[in-house]
């Protein structure tokens, strides 16, 4: 094959037609954000991905050095360096799939929504650019605040005109992994064996853990019902927290996003029953803007799945959680509409 460095030091195969291995043709994915604390081990974990054929990784800094030790794995996507905003459309274009962890992460004492400032400008950029080089991909936004990014990221994308809210999701994965973690200790269960569906928002009480439809079937205290509650809804604050002004949680959300991506790249190859929990354009409730469980397919969401019925704690919860919600995703869609 036609073998050449590119300009960041990492080897390239040019003009041959992917494949992943098996046969089966494999998927290009864009990460942004490649080079920051989530991003390199989430580069790192996408490049053994079997369903991924090109893995494009783009950052305004680092990159080159980033680049170069991935592409020594030896898995067979084929991986390649883009730095700095001259080179954001070319990272995208022909992209399948986008992950969007760019941006900065919060310290001791902030909320997600003291990200707003920075991370809105970030993602609206990001944004534009998707919108002209790859706008049928599929977006994984990751940014902080989640609530409003998401929000931002549509509005960007109906004023490219190219917005297909099937194809936006917001990555709520993390709350759902640490909500397994935190009931399979309770329950004295294997997290694998655990399914806790997590609905609403991606901060603190708009993070609505469903225990009353964990899987498997499992009855809780009121104290444990408290104590699960609040450590899920605080379990970014408590990472925050430990790392004492190093950053939010990095390792434990790659680990989330590869699953989640994994969700979406099985999906588009047409793999049926892929249910996952994402914060999306939604009609459950009457906010434009809702994480809950979603069938992924071939062209991003395909089904919204019920609430399921909810008991009197999470109902009263909800309507605390949409309050919240409504006022973040407003934030977001004025960014734009101003
Ligand atoms: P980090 O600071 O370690 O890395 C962020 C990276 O983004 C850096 O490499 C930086 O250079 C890059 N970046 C900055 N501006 C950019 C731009 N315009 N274009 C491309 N890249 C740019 O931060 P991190 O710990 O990786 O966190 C990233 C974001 O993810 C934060 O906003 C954080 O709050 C969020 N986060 C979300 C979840 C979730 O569950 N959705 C979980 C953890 C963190
Ligand atoms: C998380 O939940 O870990 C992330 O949203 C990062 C944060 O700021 O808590």
């Amino acid at each position: 094959p036609n073998l050449k460095m590119n300009e960041h030091g990492g080897s390239s195969l040019t003009n041959v037609h992917c494949r992943a291995k098996g046969g089966t043709p494999g998927f290009k994915v864009a990460i942004l954000g490649a080079a920051g604390g989530i991003g390199q081990p989430l580069s790192m974990l996408m490049k053994m991905n079997l369903l991924v054929s090109v893995l494009h990784l783009y950052d305004v800094v680092n990159t080159p050095g980033v680049t170069s030790d991935i592409s020594h794995m030896d898995t067979s996507a084929v991986v390649r360096g883009f730095l700095g905003q001259n080179q954001l459309e070319d990272a995208l274009t022909g992209m399948d799939l986008v992950i969007i962890p760019a941006g900065v992460p919060r310290k001791p004492g902030m909320t997600r929504d003291d990200l707003f400032n920075i991370n809105a400008g970030i993602v609206k950029t990001l944004c534009e650019a998707i919108a002209k080089r790859c706008p049928k991909a599929i977006v994984n936004l990751i940014s902080n605040p989640v609530n409003s990014t998401v929000p931002i990221a549509a509005e960007v994308f109906k004023r490219a005109g190219t917005y297909d809210p099937k194809r936006l999701l917001g990555v709520t994965m993390l709350d759902v992994v640490r909500a397994n973690t935190f009931v399979a200790e309770v329950m004295g269960l294997d997290p694998r064996d655990v399914d806790v569906p997590v609905v609403g928002g991606h901060a603190g009480i708009t993070i609505l853990p469903l225990l009353s439809q964990v899987k498997p079937p499992s009855s809780f205290t009121p104290k444990e019902i408290e104590y699960l509650t609040d450590r899920i809804q605080n379990g970014g604050t408590e990472v925050v927290e430990a790392k004492a002004g190093a950053g939010s949680a990095t390792l434990s959300m790659a680990y989330a996003a590869v699953k989640f991506a994994d969700a979406c790249l099985r999906a588009l190859k047409g793999e049926a029953d892929i249910i996952q929990c994402a914060y999306v354009d939604s009609q459950v409730t009457e906010l434009p803007f809702f994480a809950s469980k979603v069938r992924l397919g071939r062209n991003g969401v395909e089904e919204f799945l019920p609430l399921g019925p909810l008991s009197d704690y999470e109902r009263a919860s909800l309507e605390k959680a949409k309050k919240e919600l409504a006022t973040s995703v407003e934030k977001g869609v004025s960014f734009i509409r101003k």
